[in-house]
């Protein structure tokens, strides 16, 4: 298996600094030589360059949103990076940077799927929805807004990325580990159908069932997406990250939860986000995440395949 990094330092979309650092957080937790190591092609194709962070107020001409000429910029350089690789026949794994980035990565996906005629299946992993448009925002942050962009609710160039809008569909998308959901959030994925595993939902069925639902149904002709947000992770375990909130995935939960994405083999690409190690303590956040992604590619304490 090839594999690219593709680092995206941006941290436009949310209202803490220090994400833009997440890409190399990671390298310096070793995310390279650990995928490396379980036998991968690696290829780390550095980090993207763009405009830094502003940090002004909310914009009135761009619908009250932060920062929204920057987050376009990186929302499509991501886009044409993550194409560039699926071109040279390479699984992209986005490093960011905050989440608004998957807008980016997820539409090149979603072109890929088309172009190759197969269906679409997109796992997030977060403790967030990030399904506000930018009239029901509530802080104005576009790292709130990706899901929505997908579905092709937002400012014109983030919902057009991949050739069509919306991106994708709302039956390819899957909610895991969601515990921060705003009132306009709750009803857009109530309206839109889409399913979700709350951490209500995870702490009736376990990990395992909610997992197993998920993933049902994936077969040769599906790619598999998964957006990993930090915060979906405890925040007792993972404190480097910019928008806690208590709750989450415990270790064991996350762990069982990266080895049964795993066993279908059909992960495609992936995105690594929201990783902040000016919040992080001695980058135990990095550490784990990187812990977490070799899970998600095979490693296991046993020989089980
Ligand atoms: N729902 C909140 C908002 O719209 C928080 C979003 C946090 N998103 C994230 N990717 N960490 O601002
Ligand atoms: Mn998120
Ligand atoms: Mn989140
Ligand atoms: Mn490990």
């Amino acid at each position: 298996l090839k594999v690219s990094l593709i680092g995206a330092p941006s941290d436009a979309g949310a209202s803490l600094l220090g994400s833009a650092m997440g890409p190399d957080a990671l390298r310096v937790a070793q995310l390279g030589p650990a995928l490396a190591a379980l036998g991968l092609d690696v290829l780390d194709t550095g980090n993207l360059s763009g405009p830094v962070n502003p940090r002004g107020p909310r914009d009135p001409q761009a619908a009250g949103l932060r920062n929204l000429p920057e987050a376009i910029f990186w929302t499509q350089a991501v886009h044409d990076a993550v194409w560039a690789q699926f071109q040279a026949g390479r699984m992209p794994i986005m490093l960011g940077g905050d989440h608004h980035l998957a807008a980016g990565s997820i539409s090149a996906v979603a072109r890929h799927a088309r172009a190759q005629g197969k269906k679409l299946r997109v796992l997030w992993l977060d403790a967030h929805s990030d399904i506000n448009t930018p009239d029901t925002s509530p802080s104005g942050n576009i790292h709130g807004i990706p899901v929505a962009n997908l579905l092709g609710f937002g400012p014109h160039e983030l919902i057009s990325m991949s050739g069509e809008t919306p991106a994708i569909k709302p039956e390819s998308m899957r909610y895991v580990g969601i515990r921060s959901v705003d009132e306009h959030e709750k009803r857009m994925i109530r309206q839109m159908g889409i399913q979700a595993f709350d951490m209500r939902a995870i702490d009736e069925l376990g990990m395992r069932e909610a997992m197993h639902r998920v993933l049902d149904g994936l077969d040769d002709d599906t790619h598999l997406h998964v957006s990993f947000d930090a915060d979906f992770l405890d925040p007792e375990i993972a404190p480097g990250t910019g928008t806690r909130v208590r709750g989450g995935a415990t270790y064991r939960e996350a762990q069982l939860c990266m080895e049964m994405i795993a066993d279908t083999g059909r992960m495609t690409s992936l995105d690594v986000v929201e990783v902040n190690p000016a919040l992080d303590i001695r980058n135990q956040t990095a550490e784990l995440v990187v812990d977490l992604v070799e899970s998600l590619f095979g490693k296991s304490t046993l020989i089980n395949r």
